[in-house]
């Protein structure tokens, strides 16, 4: 039984499975229509989402299965003081897979420990946040037709932003790609992502607080909100919160095929002018998420179409 705790559980090769897996039900979906009828999906959010809790029941609901789950830790019974494990147990042996989005970092990997079904980090704390980064991968393949040969630049919360870890670590194992990280001070890239991902792989990166300087020389720019939920005082939140916010005037020194991506929500980092642009990539970021969901499901069920 598989789960998926951070991107790098998934080879590359994996990977071009799950994105060929997502294009053929974006091509074929009558095919994956039934295909998990009378499986079920528990999707235990103790954080907020929108997208990424939406996508996993849509997901499953168009693969034909069924749905259960909460939204929120005060209506579950962690509110009683029942610990995540017990839950996980508990869980297992309602559904067939567990889609779980927790604050404390390492959650989800505990949680793998001790279920008997598969397990599916959704965003473990500031920490990774693996599907988002199928849904980046898929839509980089879709409109880029590659991941080798590609400058990225992530830019703004990338001390928090979990999504950024998990691109990274992705897009670390292809040739000759370069990272611009773009960021406050404050706000800069751990150390640790830096040393045992992008150093230890031997891959060139730069490190700026200029989006502008920065924009001309990319292939990606990869905007995120700065984690509010993260921030230990709301003071640092405010001064910092809108460093960074693209706007048609700094688009203009983009590439004419730089794509522009964002996991969202956005809160100002985009303004919203740019999403008439052929550019910003955002919300087939999202439609993207629910196949490549789909897809992964599949796999860590071991189901296949006939
Ligand atoms: C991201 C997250 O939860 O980390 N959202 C998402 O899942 N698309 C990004 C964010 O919240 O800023």
């Amino acid at each position: 039984m598989r789960s998926l705790i951070d991107i790098s559980d998934l080879s590359a090769k994996e990977i071009d499975e799950l994105i060929e897996t997502a294009n053929d039900i974006i091509e074929n979906p009558k095919k994956y229509s039934e295909i998990l009828h009378g499986k079920k999906i528990a999707t235990l959010f103790f954080e907020p989402s929108t997208r990424t809790r939406l996508s996993f029941e849509a997901a499953m609901y168009e693969l034909g299965g069924n749905v259960l789950g909460f939204s929120e830790a005060a209506s579950s019974s962690t509110s009683k003081g029942e610990s995540l494990i017990d839950t996980i147990r508990v869980v297992s042996c309602y559904a067939d897979i567990i889609a779980m989005r927790h604050p404390k970092e390492g959650s989800a990997l505990v949680a793998a420990m001790n279920a008997s079904v598969p397990i599916i980090n959704a965003g473990d704390g500031g920490h990774n946040h693996p599907t988002q980064t199928l849904a980046d991968l898929l839509t980089i393949k879709r409109e880029k037709g590659r991941f080798d040969n590609l400058t990225i630049g992530l830019c703004g919360d990338l001390k928090f932003g979990r999504t950024v870890h998990s691109l990274i670590n992705a897009m670390s194992r292809y040739e000759n790609v370069k990272f611009v990280l773009i960021s406050p001070d404050e706000l800069v890239l751990p150390e640790y992502i830096k040393d045992d991902v992008i150093i230890k792989n031997g891959i060139e990166f730069e490190e700026t607080d200029d989006l502008e300087k920065a924009i001309p020389k990319l292939d990606i720019l990869y905007m995120t909100r700065v984690q509010q939920e993260r921030f230990f005082n709301e003071e640092d939140y405010v001064r910092l919160k809108d460093t960074y916010i693209l706007d048609m005037n700094k688009l203009s020194g983009g590439k004419e095929d730089m794509i522009v991506m964002h996991p969202l929500p956005r809160v100002n980092e985009i303004a919203v002018e740019v999403d008439n642009d052929k550019r910003a990539c955002y919300f087939k970021q999202v439609l993207n998420g629910k196949y490549i969901r789909m897809a992964l499901i599949l796999k860590l069920l071991e189901v296949k179409p006939k």
